[in-house]
C-alpha cells in the first residue's frame, strides 16, 4: 500500500551497510530523515547521488535531518560499493565517505511496502527496479513529502535540501514558499492568516496589486532567516560552508584571479555573461507591489 502524505512510516528493520538497522532507533525522536531508494549497486548515476549525498550530509546535519539509502542488494555488495564511490570524487573532500546506512533490500520487501518500484525498468531477471524516491519525513515520523525520479534521473540533491527548508519554516510560521524559493528570500503569507495576524507574527508585509483586486498574493520576509547571527558565526566560513556557498565558489575563484591579474572588471563581466544571460525585468503593468 503506498504511503500518502502525511502517513506515518512504519518502523522497520533491515540490514545496511553499516549492520542492522531498526528505523526508528536510528532516527530518534527528535530528528527529520530522508531516505532515497536506488535502482542498484555498482550502477553510475546512483554512484554519483551516494557520492553527492555524503558531500551534502553536514548540511542535512545542520537541518536535523538524518539520511538514509536504500539499494537493492546486499550489505557486502554496498560496502563494496562505497569503496568506489569513495573513490569517484563525488563525496567531495578526498576524507569524505559514504558513512550514512545503505539499506540492504534484497528482497524488495521494502520497495514493494513503501511503494518505490519502477515497473518500467527492470532488471536482467525481468524484475522491477525500484525507483528514484525521496521520502522526507518529520521529527514525528511522518511523511512530508515524497519526490519520485526515473532511474535515468539523478536527483538533486539541493532541491532536497530547499524542500526540508521549505518544510521546517512553514511548520514554524504562517507562510507557503513561493517557487523556487531560497531560504533568506521572501515568503508568502498563508491564505487563512488574517492580515492583523501576519502583521503581528511576520512584521510589514507587502501586497501584490493584481487584476481581481484580491489581495491574496502577500510577501514578507523570510521570518527564519537571521542575518546576525549567521555574520557572527565567521561570515566567510559559514557562507562557504552552504550549498549556496557552494555555488558561489566558482564566482569567488574567478573574483581572486581577476583581482591578480589586474582585469577585475572586463574578466568578471565577460565570464558572468557567459553562464547565464543578463534580463532586465520591468514591472507588468496591473502587478505592482504596494
Ligand atoms: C544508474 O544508476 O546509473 C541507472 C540505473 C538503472 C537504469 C539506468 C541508470
Amino acid at each position: 500500500m503506498p504511503l500518502n502524505l502525511g502517513d506515518v512510516i512504519p518502523d522497520f528493520s533491515c540490514d545496511s551497510s553499516v549492520g542492522q538497522i531498526h528505523y526508528y532507533d536510528f532516527v530518534g525522536d527528535e530528528h527529520w530523515s530522508i531516505m532515497c531508494s536506488h535502482p542498484s549497486d555498482f550502477t553510475p548515476v546512483c554512484s554519483t547521488e551516494l557520492g553527492t549525498l555524503a558531500k551534502l550530509l553536514p548540511q542535512f546535519e545542520r537541518r536535523n535531518c538524518k539520511v538514509l539509502a536504500l539499494s537493492c542488494d546486499n550489505a557486502e555488495s554496498h560496502r563494496k560499493w562505497i569503496k568506489d564511490i569513495d573513490a569517484s570524487g563525488y563525496c567531495g573532500k578526498t576524507s569524505s565517505t559514504v558513512s550514512y546506512p545503505i539499506l540492504a533490500d534484497e528482497e524488495r520487501a521494502l520497495a514493494v511496502k513503501f511503494g518505490m518500484l519502477d515497473p518500467e525498468e527492470k532488471d536482467e531477471k525481468g524484475q522491477p527496479l525500484t525507483c528514484r524516491a525521496v521520502f522526507i519525513v518529520d521529527d514525528h515520523k511522518k511523511l512530508r513529502a515524497t519526490i519520485l525520479y526515473p532511474a535515468t534521473t539523478g536527483r538533486n540533491f539541493y532541491e532536497i535540501l530547499r524542500v526540508v527548508d521549505s518544510l521546517q519554516l512553514t511548520d514554524e510560521y504562517p507562510v507557503a514558499t513561493p517557487a523556487n524559493w531560497e531560504r533568506g528570500e521572501k515568503v508568502c503569507v498563508t491564505p487563512s492568516t488574517p492580515d492583523e495576524v501576519a502583521q503581528v507574527v511576520l512584521g510589514d508585509f507587502s501586497v501584490v496589486k493584481v487584476p481581481s483586486g484580491k489581495k491574496y498574493l502577500r510577501l514578507s520576509k523570510d521570518p527564519g532567516y537571521k542575518t546576525p547571527k549567521v555574520l557572527k558565526r565567521g561570515m566567510v566560513e559559514t557562507i562557504l560552508g552552504t550549498e549556496y556557498g557552494a555555488k558561489l565558489l566558482p564566482t569567488l575563484g574567478r573574483l581572486v584571479v581577476a583581482f591578480a591579474l589586474g582585469g577585475f572588471s572586463s574578466s568578471f563581466a565577460s565570464s558572468k555573461r557567459k553562464e547565464k544571460p543578463v534580463h532586465t525585468t520591468t514591472q507588468t503593468s496591473g502587478w505592482k507591489k504596494i
